[in-house]
Parts: structure tokens; sequence; C-alpha cells
């Protein structure tokens, strides 16, 4: 694992994007997997600025959702999907055909994390997955105690999480879903490149927790140290903590 400390969450989002846009003009069809949450913006917003200066070339480029919420209804603001389209597919001109996603919505949500595991499958698997990290270690929706060797699935929110995004439902927990589907980490950990990025001091525990401490279900991003490919960015205050 490298773990690359950068100034600001701005030079984070970056130096991530032209890893992308370099893995693009090597792969031009390689499968990028997003996250979402605040994290990974600059990222995206680093990107499409690249797109817009020819340095970039996202046209054959797709895109894998890591995580969705069950039970939103299709089209609600804060469904997974339609964040992504919002903040990665429409700036960076992606059609919705080039994107995987689980389906959250569906009647049959066991046969929806396998059909996404088919399709992720299908799909060649994931060249580069960009990672946030919870306040308690989760990563995608992996919470504590995640097998490190789960598949996609159905998994409950822990309250402390609910509370976390209770920002993107106008601050009312109570909106926020008690289910999602999310890839597992061992899913996770399929992917040939892993890039988890960490800003600010509220994520300084889980990332020295992540990094230093030992590989553990109770901490599901500290499995990156199991991967051979992976990358730890962090800003000086979410590597505060880091010995
Ligand atoms: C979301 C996801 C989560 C977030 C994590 C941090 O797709 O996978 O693991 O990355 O909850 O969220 P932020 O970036 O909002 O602090």
């Amino acid at each position: 694992m490298e773990v690359v400390i950068v100034p600001d969450a701005r030079a984070g989002g970056e130096l991530i994007a032209g890893a992308m846009a370099s893995l693009l003009r090597g792969r031009p069809d390689a499968v990028l997997g997003v996250a979402t949450g605040s994290t990974p913006l600059p990222v995206y917003q680093a990107l499409a600025g690249l797109v817009r200066a020819g340095e970039a070339d996202v046209s054959r480029a797709r895109i894998a959702q890591l995580d969705e919420y069950v039970g939103l209804p299709a089209g609600h603001p804060e469904s997974y999907r339609s964040v992504l389209r919002r903040e990665v597919l429409e700036p960076l001109g992606i059609e919705e055909d080039a994107f995987l996603g689980p389906d959250g919505t569906a009647a049959d949500l066991p046969a929806a994390c396998a059909a996404y595991e088919r399709a992720l499958a299908e799909a060649g698997g994931v060249d580069l997955q960009l990672l946030g990290i919870g306040t308690d270690g989760h990563i995608g929706f992996n919470e504590p105690c995640s097998s490190l060797a789960s598949r996609t699935r159905l998994k409950t929110l822990t309250e402390q999480t609910r509370k976390d995004n209770a920002r993107f439902f106008g601050g009312d927990v109570e909106q926020v879903p008690r289910h999602v589907i999310t890839q597992g980490i061992g899913t996770i950990l399929d992917a040939r490149h892993l890039v988890l990025l960490a800003t600010g001091e509220g994520k300084a525990e889980a990332v020295a927790a992540a990094v230093e401490g030992p590989v553990a279900a109770v901490c599901p991003a500290s499995a990156l140290q199991l991967h051979p490919h992976a990358t730890v960015v962090v800003d000086e205050a979410a590597a505060s903590r880091l010995r």
C-alpha cells in the first residue's frame, strides 16, 4: 500500500483524476469504479476539467457504482444512481448505457446483488476503484465486522452512518434509508487498482486504523493492506494520526 499526503482535497482530486486520465490513455474503455459522498467530488471536478482541456478522453469509459440505497424510488435525487448521474455522467458527457450499478428498487434484492456481480464480471472487472472511508472505517457500505471476503449483498446501515449521511436528506436521519446494496469487500478487492481518498480531521482515526492497524473486519478499509496495488491519498488533516 502506498500513502500519498497532499496539501488539500483539491490536490487529492487532481492527483487521482490524473491517474484516471492516464489509465484511459492506455485503456480507453477502462471501467472506473466510483464512490458517492462528499469526498470524491474534487476528483470528478478535476476529471471534468481534464476532459474540457482535452487531456482526458472518457468517451469510451465505463462507470461502475459501488453501492446504492434500498427503497428510494427510481429518480429520487439522493439515490446514488441519481447522484452519480449528476456528479459524474452528465459533467463528463458519459451516456447512461456506459453505467453499471445495482438496482436498489428491485423486488428480488438478492437476485439484484447477484446480477450486479455478474455484470461486473462480464465488463471484465473494475480497473480503478475510487473509495471514500466512513468515520467507522467502512468502505462502500461494508460496515464494521463485514466479512473481508464478502460479495455484493444487502446490508443494514449503522446509526452512525445514517447520522453521517443525514446531511444529504435535509438533516433528517429518519429519511436516510436503513438498507443498502453494496459491493462486498471481496468484490472491491477484485479491482485492479484501489484508490482511497480521505480528507479532513474527522477521517484521521479511520485512516490510521486502515493503514497502520491490524487487518481486521472491525475496520473494513484495513482490507486494502491485502491488495497488491492500493493507494491511499490523504490531506494533512486526515493524515494527522498516522505514526
Ligand atoms: C459511498 C461510499 C461510502 C463513503 C463514505 C464516506 O458510495 O462508498 O463508503 O465513501 O461514507 O463518505 P463521505 O465522503 O461523504 O465522507
